[in-house]
């Protein structure tokens, strides 16, 4: 794998790992009440997003070293230590990817210290995981502008990839309480009345990131794009990989409106019969499917955090 493709490949991995620390505890936050907060290891275990965060110091790690190798045009293998620590000691990618290691180290201790407290273990993760998450805008184009443009761009930067965090966190969490109700067991009916009251529950959470989506998304493009070369898109790999992330978003829009307005209540309608096995199976294919999806924009985005945007001329 050439070094483009493996900066690439990191990146991807990074924007996942980071959305699932950030995203999964604020699902059970939102999702969890009582009980089920105190049984909340068995919905998701704090030791997943620990595991979670560990891995993405690994990566910021790695990532910092393919970007200092791909700066100084060199073999990572032979990067020097100046070079890395003129990245790390006197760049704003370097101090944000010294506060996003630290910020998940520090979930390390905490995950420990505050295991028996399942409310504020996952708060602390998941404003660890928001400090993290928030610290990628310097890594792509987030941060390349000054001014009160370059401010506007940064906030509408991090708001995206924070709102992309609670999307595809409630996913991820989506698809655990899913799949736990495919095993046969004494509780699977409290399973299958859980896994509906999240699916009903993200409604709220899910449109608010929707339109923060949207909205930091014209954002990014009026900064990166222009409105004057909108029409050229189609005409450099930069904007046809934005178009295709586009036509992808539509597509999560679709499925998310028919998991909303159809499965759920399928699922509702369906909750102690004999129907409701089937039900459940529609939803999770459902969802799976939207992952998918959420998957290959993440594929896109940290492909296209490594191309020159149209708006800077080059
Ligand atoms: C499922 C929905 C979406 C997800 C998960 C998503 C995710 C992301 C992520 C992770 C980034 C990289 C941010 C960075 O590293 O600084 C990004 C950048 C961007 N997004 Fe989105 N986004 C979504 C929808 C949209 C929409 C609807 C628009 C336009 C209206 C949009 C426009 C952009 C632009 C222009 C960039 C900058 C790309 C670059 O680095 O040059 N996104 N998006």
């Amino acid at each position: 794998m050439d070094s483009a493709a493996a900066l690439i490949a990191v990146r991807f991995a990074l924007y996942l790992d980071l959305m699932l620390v950030f995203g999964l505890p604020l699902f059970c936050l939102y999702t969890l009440r009582g009980a089920e907060r105190r049984a909340g290891g068995n919905v998701m275990s704090s030791r997943v997003v620990v595991g979670l965060a560990l891995a993405g110091v690994a990566l910021s790690v790695l990532g910092l070293l393919l970007l200092a190798a791909a700066m100084s045009d060199v073999p990572v293998l032979q990067l020097d230590r100046e070079t890395l620590g003129a990245l790390l000691d006197g760049t704003a990618i370097g101090t944000a990817g010294k506060v996003r290691v630290a910020a998940l180290l520090a979930a390390l201790p905490i995950g420990f210290w505050l295991r028996s407290r399942p409310s504020a273990l996952w708060a602390t993760l998941s404003c660890l995981g928001a400090i993290a998450l928030g610290s990628l805008a310097w890594t792509g184009h987030g941060a390349a502008d000054e001014g009160a443009i370059g401010q506007i761009h940064l906030t509408a930067d991090i708001v995206h990839l924070l709102a992309a965090g609670v999307w595809i966190g409630a996913l991820a969490g989506l698809l655990t309480l899913l799949s736990r109700v495919r095993v046969s067991s004494d509780d699977r009916q409290e399973r299958m009345a859980l896994a509906h009251r999240a699916l009903a529950g993200f409604s709220t959470a899910g449109t608010l990131a929707v339109g923060l989506i949207i909205l930091t998304g014209l954002v990014n493009s009026w900064v990166l794009v222009g409105v004057g070369n909108i029409a050229s898109l189609p005409g450099s790999l930069y904007g046809r990989l934005l178009i295709l992330k586009l036509l992808i978003f539509v597509g999560m829009l679709g499925l998310a409106g028919w998991n909303r307005f159809r499965l759920t209540p399928a699922v509702e309608a369906s909750l102690g019969t004999s129907d409701a096995t089937a039900a459940m199976q529609s939803i999770r294919w459902s969802v799976a499917l939207e992952s998918t999806l959420a998957l290959s924009v993440l594929g896109l985005v940290a492909w296209l955090g490594t191309l020159a945007p149209p708006a800077s001329g080059s």
